[in-house]
C-alpha cells in the first residue's frame, strides 16, 4: 500500500457494518467467481447473488442484451435454477469470500418473498436480504416497486419472516419515489437500495422491429447515473433511512457524488461487464479522495451536498432538499 494515512472506509447501513462503502449490484457479477483471481474480493464491503426466484425459470427469450450510448438495455428476465440450486452451489461460494453476504430474493407474490426469506433466515453466514422489487406480481400484473401499497406488502411479509437485514431495492421510474420508499422503510425495512433498471428500448432499423426479444428492457450503465443520483438526492433529503446507490457507477468520482448526495454505499453493475477491476478501482479512489482532503472517515462525508445536512450526523434534513429549488 502507499504512504498516508489509511482512511476508514467502513460505513453503517442500518444494522449491518460494511468494511467498505462498495459492492456489486445483483445479476452484474455472478458473484464474484470469474473475477475471483483477478482482485482480492474480500476487500468489497459486501457479496450478492443474481435475484434467486422460486423454482426453475428459463428467463426470456433472445435477444437480450443491447449495447447502447454509455448504456445498456438488457432484459434477461432473472433466470435460475431456484433456491436449492442457490443453496447448493452458490452460497458456500458467497460465504467464503469473507465480506457481507446479501442475498438477492424476488417473487411473483408476497407468499413467494415470505418463503424465500424464511429459507434464507435459516442458513448460516447470511448477513442481510435485498428484495428486487421490480418483477410483476402475478395478480396485479404490475412491478411491487411502482407502487408504495404493494412494496409495502411484500416488505411487511419478509419482515414478519425473518430477523435478518432487509433492504428493499426499488425501481426509479416512478413520479414520487420518496413515498415509496416511505412505505418500504414504514413496512420494516432496515435500508434501501436505490435503484433498478430504465424502462428502454431499441428498434432494428432495417428489420423495422424492436431488437429486444422481449421488446423493452432495462437501461442501465453511465447514462443512466445523474437520473439515479437525483432519486438517492431526494431520498437521503426527505427520510432518515439508510440509502444504498446503484446505477451507472464506473468510476470513484460516480461513488463519490452518490455518497455526497447521502448514499451510505454503492453497488457497481453494468460497469462490472467491461472493466472486472472497477469495484477495487472503486474503492482506491475513495481512498485516494480522502486522503487528499485530509479525511479521516468516510462516513463524514456521505450526505455533505445535502441542504442542512452537511456533518454527516444522519439528522433530517428538509423534504425533497426544497432549499436548493428555492
Ligand atoms: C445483465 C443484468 C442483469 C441484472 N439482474 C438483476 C437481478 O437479477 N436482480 C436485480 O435486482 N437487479 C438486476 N439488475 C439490475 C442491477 O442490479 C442494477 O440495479 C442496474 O443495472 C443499475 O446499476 P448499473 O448501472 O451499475 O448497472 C441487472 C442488470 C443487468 C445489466
Amino acid at each position: 500500500m502507499e504512504g498516508g494515512f489509511q482512511p476508514d472506509l467502513s460505513v453503517r447501513i442500518g444494522p449491518l457494518e460494511l468494511k467498505a462503502p462498495v459492492m456489486p449490484a445483483s445479476g452484474c457479477f455472478n458473484a464474484g467467481r470469474e473475477v475471483a483471481h483477478a482482485f482480492d474480493l474480500g476487500q468489497m464491503g459486501a457479496i450478492i447473488n443474481k435475484t434467486v426466484m422460486p423454482g426453475y425459470r428459463p428467463g426470456n427469450p433472445p435477444q437480450r442484451i443491447l449495447e447502447r450510448a454509455s448504456a445498456m438495455i438488457n432484459s434477461v428476465g432473472l433466470p435460475g435454477k431456484g433456491p436449492e440450486d442457490f443453496l447448493n452451489n452458490q452460497l458456500p461460494f458467497m460465504r467464503s469470500v469473507g465480506t457481507r453476504v446479501i442475498v438477492s430474493i424476488g417473487g411473483l407474490s408476497e407468499a413467494d418473498f415470505a418463503q424465500l426469506a424464511a429459507l434464507m433466515d435459516e442458513q448460516p453466514g447470511i448477513d442481510g436480504l435485498e428484495l428486487d422489487l421490480s418483477r410483476p406480481n402475478h395478480v396485479e400484473r404490475e412491478p411491487f416497486a411502482l407502487s408504495a401499497k404493494l412494496t409495502a406488502g411484500v416488505v411487511r411479509a419478509v419482515r414478519r419472516a425473518t430477523r435478518l437485514p432487509v433492504i428493499a431495492k426499488l425501481a426509479p421510474n416512478v413520479s414520487d419515489i420518496v413515498s415509496i420508499a416511505a412505505a418500504a422503510m414504514e413496512a420494516g425495512a432496515d435500508a434501501l437500495c436505490v435503484a433498478n433498471t430504465y424502462p428502454a428500448m431499441g428498434i432494428d432499423i432495417e428489420a423495422r422491429r424492436p431488437i429486444l426479444g422481449m421488446a423493452t428492457g432495462g437501461l442501465s450503465g453511465p447514462a443512466v447515473k445523474p437520473m439515479t443520483l437525483r432519486l438517492v438526492w431526494q431520498i437521503a433529503g426527505a427520510l432518515d433511512a439508510p440509502v444504498i446507490a446503484c446505477g451507472g457507477v464506473s468510476t470513484a468520482e460516480d461513488a463519490l457524488e452518490y455518497l455526497l448526495a447521502g448514499a451510505k454505499a454503492v453497488q457497481v453493475g453494468t460497469a462490472n461487464f467491461s472493466n472486472p477491476w472497477t469495484i477495487p478501482q472503486v474503492i482506491d479512489g475513495i481512498r485516494e479522495y480522502l486522503r487528499r482532503h485530509d479525511i479521516a472517515r468516510v462516513e463524514s462525508i456521505i450526505g455533505a451536498a445535502q441542504p442542512f445536512r452537511t456533518d454527516g450526523s444522519g439528522a433530517p434534513a428538509q423534504a425533497g432538499g426544497t432549499a436548493w429549488r428555492a
